[in-house]
């Protein structure tokens, strides 16, 4: 399958310092153990964002990680995805790393492994940090901050004219255990939140688009009950803590969209309803939450809930931007580690029409899935017996998945003419010929 080069002019990949202090990052805040803005660049004001509605444009910050000249155009092939996403919609995928690799001791793809960085700039125009923004990396021991990991992919997303999706300031899990097992007072842990919020935020303002404020804290229980006892800010510290927790984001990053981040949220259900009653009484309190996002992890193994858009739909009603952050769509796998034809054709159409949902509601801009090849992909690990739940597999190669965002793309960009007859769609329309969708 093609591989794009790189954007003219860019160095390559976006290489790991060596070593902290190391040369790569000159001109960058100091990194680790710097706390704080010391060395930050100035900002000397960002352009307009034209089509980017949200967030409050006035001293809006220059990303501190932008190349000479600010970001470059990047133009993937056109039978990529990025060559059909724009303002409206934004194509994402993660910068695979920390997590499940490191619990299996694998390499870190995004940094060690040849053809990534290469994919990844040719397919998607947004990025996420599948685990090097979370605290345990982020913020491993106590006063000490670790952005090396985080600031490579800032800087990737940077010189491929990218966003990022910034994930996340607040959750109950992958927390470094100083945080979790510390014995901080709660006026402790508030001056914790509060610096970690503000020294992270402040070092990406202008460089991150949306950012998961509060990741998951509803509950799967019938009520979906706030996590007041597995989420330590919220025990600690009460729900209110959240209001802060998206000030003081929004003070460091005014343009940046603020959102809530959860699985389980794909339709009008429990969850969605306990989200839908917070952000509403959030807003008539002046609270800065900007977003809704719905991660979008499905099984072949339950079903759909048809409700999926109307959902989007209503939060969208109250003045937010939604986003699909996280999908991918796993299912039972043989010994090929595929689905069956069924479920794959199923996972296929399940994309497809969260897609055609997000392109459907006005301020839904974002759609992001959660790994690339399913050899990367979190789902193995987590679900045994599942799999087959992203878009590519062996050496890249395409799959229905892939084929069906694309023709969902194509069709809502040029129309169906488009899709039918241009010649650099050929690869998918035989591989969608042939699945059956
Ligand atoms: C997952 C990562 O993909 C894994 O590498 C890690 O081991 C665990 O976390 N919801 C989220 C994501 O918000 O951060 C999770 O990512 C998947 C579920």
């Amino acid at each position: 399958m093609p591989q794009e080069q790189c954007a003219p002019g860019n160095s390559g990949n976006a290489g790991r310092p060596d070593s902290p202090g190391n040369s790569g990052n000159a001109g960058r805040p100091d990194s680790p153990g710097n706390s704080g803005n010391a060395g930050r660049p100035e900002n000397p004001g960002k352009p307009d964002n034209p089509g980017r509605p949200g967030g409050d444009d006035a001293g809006a910050a220059e990303c501190a990680f932008a190349p000479e000249g600010g970001r470059t155009d990047y133009d993937g092939g056109r039978d990529s995805l990025r060559a059909h996403s724009d303002d409206g919609i934004r194509i994402g995928n993660v910068a695979a790393g920390g997590g499940h690799f490191d619990d299996e001791g694998s390499t870190d793809p995004f940094f060690g492994e040849d053809g990534y960085q290469e994919h990844l700039a040719a397919e998607y125009s947004s990025i996420t940090h599948e685990n090097y923004l979370k605290w345990e990396f982020v913020h491993p021991e106590e006063g000490v901050y670790d952005f090396e990991a985080a600031d490579a992919v800032v800087e990737f997303a940077q010189a491929h004219d990218m966003d990022v999706r910034g994930h996340a300031l607040s959750w109950h899990s992958q927390n470094p255990d100083w945080l979790e097992e510390g014995d901080h007072s709660p006026e402790e842990l508030r001056g914790i939140l509060e610096d970690h919020v503000r020294t992270v935020v402040s070092r990406y303002a202008g460089c991150i688009q949306q950012w998961d404020v509060a990741n998951e804290i509803f509950g799967d229980d019938a009520d979906a009950t706030i996590r007041d006892e597995e989420n330590i800010w919220i025990r600690e510290l009460g729900v209110e803590v959240l209001d802060d927790v998206f000030r003081w984001a929004h003070e460091e990053d005014p343009d940046a969209l603020l959102f809530y981040n959860d699985y389980n949220v794909d339709g009008v259900n429990a969850k969605s309803d306990a989200y839908y009653d917070l952000v509403q009484g959030q807003l008539e309190r002046g609270v800065p939450v900007h977003g809704f996002g719905a991660q979008t992890h499905l099984s072949m193994n339950y079903g759909f809930d048809e409700t999926y858009q109307e959902n989007l739909e209503r939060f969208d009603a109250l003045g937010l931007h939604t986003a699909v952050t996280e999908i991918d769509v796993r299912g039972d796998v043989g010994e090929d580690d595929r689905m069956n034809d069924e479920d794959r054709a199923g996972a296929a159409e399940r994309f497809e029409t969260v897609l055609q949902a997000c392109l459907e509601v006005d301020n839904c801009n974002s759609f992001t899935i959660w790994g690339t090849l399913d050899a990367h992909s979190w789902v193995p690990g987590t679900f045994p017996g599942e799999g087959d739940a992203t878009l590519h597999e062996g050496d890249y190669e395409r799959k229905p998945t892939y084929c069906v965002i694309q023709r969902t793309l194509v069709e809502h960009q040029e129309g169906g003419d488009s899709w039918a007859e241009d010649a650099a769609f050929e690869e998918c329309r035989g591989i969608l010929e042939e699945a059956g969708v």
